[in-house]
């Protein structure tokens, strides 16, 4: 038996079925305001209430996806045989959110286990970026690199007392580290709020390096969380249901966070802007909503595992195709042309960092994105 607990704040007495990992059973609620975001019936007479089912995949949700790259061989050197199972052995504490669970009749406190105030062990983190433990028994498993997302190699560091997550890259090209880099480049110098990332090398691999943006007193809401938290009518488009539910729950600067979004998704071709890759801010004391959180994750971009360098392709998260999507866009005055003048310049420059990437593969990005630029001003000044 569990308290589902937000930071020193009882929200349910929960059951985990320890075989599976998942929720079997919500005993009481005592705070049914600070259950997480999408798991209480989205309509209906139930409106509101608490569902088993949504709130158990909420839990099992917060696990390292099966799809992360190298989770089997981390799983096997750990002894564990599903990610879901490493939650229970960190009290699910993340660095994104303030969600943890207490055993029934412990007196531990929020203070005494977060992850933002205190040290964490590093050693999850080091068996998924490879560096396998001489036995089980040495796993410290107090780690917020068991509930951290995405699919790529990923862990959380501490450097002069701040956390910091650090990502690899994928297939020959290894590009995501250096696209997040020309992301947050693009993103200052056209004034949009951003995650800010810099580059690494470890062992020969390059990564990229971000500062955690939540702190002890904000969280991260996921844009899906948002989105299931209320049912889509039939005559909403899933970008319309958003922007409605956002509006209901107080979430302030939508159209303008999502203007921004999609702009520069369109610009360096992001392919994977899936719900859990942006959502919003709330404070996680009074729950007031701050609005959008920075951008963060845009390393799937820029043609980074294809030689097609300019081709369209999968776009997400409202239209398919990348330019359906920035129709989507309703106002491009705040978007400055010019403060992107000589960006191909600079692209060359991050991807010459790249053992992986050619000069004439660098040129080609630089060349297709400042294209896209052109295109932005073409379509803004239709709307005019
Ligand atoms: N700087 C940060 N501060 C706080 N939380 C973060 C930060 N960066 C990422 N996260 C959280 O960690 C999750 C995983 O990170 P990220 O999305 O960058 O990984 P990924 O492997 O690229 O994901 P994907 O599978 O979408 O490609 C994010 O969805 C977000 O919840
Ligand atoms: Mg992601």
């Amino acid at each position: 038996m569990y308290i589902l607990m937000h930071k020193n704040i009882p929200v349910a007495d929960i059951s985990i079925d320890s075989a599976i990992g998942g929720i079997s059973k919500i005993d009481a609620v005592h705070a049914s305001e600070r259950l997480p975001i999408g798991t209480t019936a989205p309509y209906g007479k139930d409106f509101g209430k608490p569902r088993r089912d949504l709130l158990s995949n909420w839990w099992t949700e917060r696990s390292i996806p099966a799809s992360r790259d190298g989770i089997r061989e981390a799983l096997d050197a750990m002894g564990v045989c599903s990610p879901k199972l490493l939650l229970e052995k960190c009290y699910g504490l993340s660095l994104s959110d303030h969600y943890w669970i207490r055993p029934k009749h412990s007196d531990l406190m929020w203070e005494n286990v977060n992850f933002f105030t205190n040290d964490f062990s590093l050693d999850v983190g080091e068996i998924l970026f490879g560096r396998m433990p001489k036995s089980e028994g040495e796993v410290n498993f107090m780690s917020p690199d068991s509930t951290s997302d995405g699919w790529l190699r990923k862990k959380w560091i501490i450097a002069d007392g701040k956390r910091y997550l650090m990502k690899g890259g994928s297939g020959v090209y290894r590009q995501e580290p250096f696209n997040e880099v020309i992301a947050s480049v693009i993103m200052t110098r056209i004034g949009i709020p951003h995650v800010d990332y810099t580059l690494r090398t470890e062992r020969t691999k390059p990564y990229s390096v971000c500062e955690n943006f939540i702190t002890p007193n904000t969280e991260l809401v996921t844009a899906w969380s948002v989105k299931e938290a209320r049912r889509k009518e039939n005559s909403d488009s899933v970008f319309a249901h958003l922007a409605r539910v956002c509006g209901e729950m107080g979430i302030p600067g939508f159209t303008d966070a999502m203007n921004r979004m999609l702009t520069v998704d369109f610009i360096i071709n992001n392919e994977d802007r899936h719900f859990n890759n942006f959502g919003f801010i709330r404070d996680a004391d009074t729950l007031q909503w701050l609005g959008a959180a920075p951008i963060y994750d845009s390393g799937t971009s820029l043609w980074h595992g294809t030689n097609a360098i300019g081709q369209n392709t999968e776009c997400k998260p409202f239209r398919s195709a990348h330019i359906e999507q920035l129709k989507l866009v309703q106002d491009l005055s705040w978007f400055d042309a010019d403060a992107l003048g000589a960006i191909g310049g600079e692209i060359v420059s991050i991807l010459s960092q790249s053992p992986d990437a050619s000069p004439e593969r660098a040129n080609a990005i630089a060349k297709a994105v400042e294209q896209r630029v052109a295109l932005v001003v073409s379509n803004s000044l239709e709307k005019r």
